[in-house]
């Protein structure tokens, strides 16, 4: 069997840590949750008659909430024997339904992989970048398709990961590995402040009530997905534009994306196979939209900017110094009502109240993925305006920043 390649520091034992969380934070609600999510990203409300692989199983959560969802047969497996041994012990709370096998095996195990046979629904979420080698882990995957059968996956994308960066990230985990226990403690900790806390004390006071809400994430437990994201070795970080150009090299299209639960999620079928299945195919509508060049290409009818920060100043004020009545508002996640004089709304609003033709500049860090926020609801005139917002801000003399 084609093992894994060898790691420096050694791979970190995630089945244990499944195991940890089904002895300590399992209860069947969080499998109903992890059902919600699944079958919510797959665009389905039940998977009867379906075959279901769940490769990379970890404690089995998901693998059941298919079985739970109908589907005919359900294959999970992970390379880690604990991770079998969890997922199987989920399988031994239903009864050992005879539909659902559970095995050990590596996803990179093309040899492995073929006697699985093939699959209506390929799900394999938060796995391939913990492999060693990503792109074969997703090529044996999506091997694993029926012809109409839909790959979903979720990885980490680099562009989420800015500070701290994706090279911040692999540091922190080998030193996390490398650590002994009562350094492990103190990095948990330092996670628990500064990410989940925001450094804010009112937070810490609150952590429990955070900790309850996070189960709403998939089923998932703060602390498994702290040690997880803390200890995950081997890793690696790939953008979503390299995500899905690989994909499309493997003769499938993206039909859905998904962000928010620390991996970016991707839902894939095969070529040609979008429509008949009941989705829009996405790929090439779904770039980089174009990068603003000059302050001059800024839109001469009603725009809006996508962003409230820095940057969004900045290209706010050239229309302000300019009088130039083109900018409509701003759109914004995390707030609305009135910046500047003019209406922020959320993406939703934006959406409903202004016509697809709408000119948006974004002028945010997560350029690819608010585009595509946009896109989903119709709107396609979409210009990257941060790089040059930035360029200015840089140009700014330092006590007007
Ligand atoms: C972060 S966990 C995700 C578990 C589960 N998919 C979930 O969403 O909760 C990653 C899992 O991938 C498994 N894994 C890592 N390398 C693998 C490989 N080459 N083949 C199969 N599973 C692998 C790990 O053992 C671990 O259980």
């Amino acid at each position: 069997m084609t093992k894994p390649p060898e790691q420096v520091p050694p791979r970190f034992a995630f089945g244990a840590n499944w195991q940890r969380y089904l002895a300590s934070a399992y209860t069947p609600e969080r499998a109903d949750i992890a059902g919600k999510h699944l079958l919510g990203f797959l665009g389905l409300s039940r998977l009867d008659g379906m075959s279901f692989l769940d490769i990379g199983s970890g404690s089995g959560v998901h693998s059941l909430a298919a079985w739970q969802a109908g589907a005919t047969t359900v294959a999970s497996f992970d390379y880690d024997p604990q991770s079998v041994e969890a997922t199987g012990s989920l399988r031994l709370l239903q009864g050992e339904p005879a539909n659902w096998r559970v095995i050990q095996g590596s996803v990179l195990d093309e040899d492995f992989c073929a006697t699985l046979g093939q699959f209506d629904i390929v799900y394999s979420w938060g796995v391939l970048h913990h492999t060693g080698d990503q792109w074969r882990g997703l090529a044996n995957a999506s091997a694993r398709l029926k012809p109409d059968g839909r790959l979903y996956i979720a990885l980490y994308a680099s562009e989420r990961h800015v500070n701290p960066s994706s090279e911040q990230c692999l540091e922190i985990k080998q030193r996390y590995n490398s650590a002994g226990w009562i350094g492990r403690r103190m990095m948990e900790a330092g996670y628990l402040w500064r990410n989940v806390c925001g450094c804010r004390w009112s937070n810490l006071i609150r952590l429990p009530i955070i900790a309850r809400q996070y189960r709403q994430s998939r089923g998932m437990d703060l602390g498994t997905d702290m040690r997880d994201w803390l200890g995950g070795w081997p890793m690696e970080f790939s953008s979503m534009t390299e995500v899905v150009s690989h994909a499309v090299g493997l003769g499938l299209d993206l039909v859905n994306l998904a962000y928010g639960e620390g991996n970016t999620e991707f839902l894939f079928v095969r070529r040609s196979r979008a429509e008949a299945l009941g989705f829009r195919r996405l790929p090439e509508e779904w770039g980089m939209p174009p990068v603003l060049t000059s302050l001059a290409e800024l839109p001469d009818r009603p725009f809006f900017i996508f962003g409230t920060a820095a940057g969004a100043e900045m290209l706010a004020r050239h229309q302000e110094a300019e009088k130039r009545p083109t900018l409509a508002g701003f759109i914004d996640l995390d707030r609305t009502g009135q910046w500047r004089g003019l209406p922020v709304l959320d993406a939703e609003t934006f959406a409903t109240q202004w016509p697809p033709e709408t000119p948006v500049v974004l002028s945010t860090r997560f350029v690819l993925e608010n585009a595509t926020r946009l896109r989903q609801r119709g709107h396609t005139t979409i210009v990257n305006g941060q790089p040059l917002a930035i360029t200015l801000y840089g140009q700014l003399p330092p006590e007007t920043k």
